[in-house]
């Protein structure tokens, strides 16, 4: 857990942080005269951030600004609270208290950047109890903040940095076997059921696709199945959410080069952990939704008889894919995923895959690709809640036309497309597994990060969890 986030009446001693509009609001025996003086220069300079150091504490002013709209206001409150957060703990700081009046969004996305910024990957570290960040505590004072919006807050910025620690695992401790491991753990500390598939039970599945990718690697393929379903359910259909879990890519026979490619592919497994990492939020929260999640997991190696450009694979569901290129090898266990979903007869199925350089190339990390099947309605509460939690979604087309390009003359299809609109032929090649409203997101762009980017923080983002959750929070309204 990175710091946790409790709802106090009134603050104690320490550190402070106002949120407001008006600062005519501010106690007037908070501060002497020289640093009165001080703020009112600042806010001649049109300083959005005010630190004062009172030597005891810190108080910080933060102010807001109501005409950017709240999705880029809030999106203006983590990002404080992140900075915020570094500021406490390279004072070596244990708490703060945020004073936000009425300002509930403000207050609460304040919050989860400090907490979200907070978080860090160093078990790995031998002096990892001294670089530890000193916050630990996040106090809230607001008129109209409820105990059920802090402990919602908490369990997504926990799942979070869940997802976070699984993507920024390397592969040297992560196998599928272990990411399958890994699944269970949070399944148990949840409450939601996960069962392991190992290298048998795919054989005998006929995964072709997943079985294909293991072929050149010495650890054996998992196929994890999860499920959350809670009695008072709203849904009659499972939502069901599949992952790409490839716990190591480097591209296969097709290898991919080292700097700036292979050595960033620790992360080809986010897409699972959006899954397990959602199915976990929505079950520490209790949240009245139906939620299957679909993870195959290998990694993509070249050794021993790893299938080669050219080689027909035939996967689960009886089609034969002309395997062009090895490393587009996240489609081929998808498919396979994607038609094992349709036995659950889907509400709609939101599929998560770093699957494509062509998306991350098309709009760079600041959002997430999307495409798919699903309804208008459906789209737009993804979009909604893509705003909400500022994990903004792009759609692209998904016209049947770019099926063209993924025509074989010896199979039924290519696992390629060629140069042009790669992300969508992509996604074209995963809907022929598909017969239910289906929604394809490429997080090859947002879900790793390799400078620090405020409370997204640097490497693993875990993005994804925070767009399910609140997508999910408002089906269980
Ligand atoms: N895992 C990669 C995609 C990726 C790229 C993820 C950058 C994260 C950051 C995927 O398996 C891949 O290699 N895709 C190929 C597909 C191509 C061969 C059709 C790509 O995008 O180049
Ligand atoms: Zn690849
Ligand atoms: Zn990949």
């Amino acid at each position: 857990m990175s710091a946790k986030i409790v709802l106090a009446n009134k603050y104690a001693t320490g550190n402070l942080v106002y949120i407001d509009t008006n600062l005519n609001k501010l106690p007037k025996t908070l501060f002497s005269k020289t640093e009165r003086k001080f703020i009112n220069e600042e806010l001649k300079n049109d300083r959005k951030m005010i630190v004062i150091n009172q030597f005891k504490r810190y108080v910080f002013i933060q102010i807001l600004e109501d005409k950017k709209g709240y999705i880029h206001q809030s999106e203006a409150m983590r990002k404080a609270g992140d900075s915020i957060a570094a500021q406490l703990n390279k004072q070596k700081q244990n708490t703060v208290t945020i004073m936000a009046g009425n300002r509930s969004g403000a207050a609460l996305a304040m919050a989860e950047g400090m907490a979200l910024g907070n978080y860090q990957f160093i078990q790995f570290r031998k002096d990892k109890s001294k670089e530890k960040n000193a916050l630990t505590t996040i106090n809230v004072v607001c008129e109209n903040i409820t105990p059920k919006d802090v402990s919602m807050l908490n369990i997504t910025v926990d799942a979070v940095c869940h997802a976070r620690d699984l993507v920024n695992m390397p592969n040297s401790h992560q196998t599928a076997t272990q990411l399958a491991a890994s699944f269970q753990d949070l399944g148990k500390k949840a409450g939601f059921e996960v069962e392991v598939w190992n290298m048998a039970k795919i054989s005998s599945m006929k995964m072709g696709g997943l079985l294909a990718v293991n072929v050149g690697s010495p650890e054996p393929p998992t196929f994890t199945v999860m499920e959350y379903k809670p009695a008072n359910a709203v849904n009659k259909k499972p939502y069901v959410l599949v992952g790409k879990g490839v716990v190591y890519d480097t591209g296969g026979l097709s290898l991919k080069p080292t700097a700036n490619s292979m050595d960033l592919m620790k992360c080809d497994m986010a897409g699972s952990a959006v899954v397990a990492c959602t199915m976990y939020a929505i079950a520490k929260a209790k949240l009245p939704v139906h939620v299957i999640g679909l993870t195959p997991a290998t990694d993509n190696r070249p050794g021993g008889n790893a299938f080669a450009p050219g080689d027909i694979i035939h996967m689960m569901n009886g089609a034969t894919v002309e395997m062009l290129n090895s490393d587009a090898e996240g489609r081929m266990i998808l498919a396979d995923a994607l038609h094992h979903a349709k036995q659950y007869k889907p509400e709609l199925v939101c599929e998560f895959s770093t699957l494509t350089g062509a998306a991350a190339a098309a709009i760079g990390h600041y959002g997430i690709v999307c495409m798919g099947t699903a309804n208008d309605e459906v789209k737009d509460k993804l979009k909604f809640a893509g705003n909400n939690v500022f994990e903004r979604l792009v759609e692209f087309p998904f016209w049947e036309e770019y099926d063209d390009l993924l025509k074989s003359d010896i199979a039924d299809f290519k696992n390629i497309g060629g140069p042009y609109g790669g992300a969508i032929t992509a996604g074209r090649f995963l809907n022929k597994f598909t017969d239910y409203p289906y929604m394809h997101f490429d997080i090859a762009g947002p879900a790793f990060h390799r400078t620090r980017d405020s409370y997204r923080n640097k490497d693993a983002t875990g993005v994804g969890v925070r767009l399910m959750m609140d997508f999910f929070r408002h089906i269980a309204e």
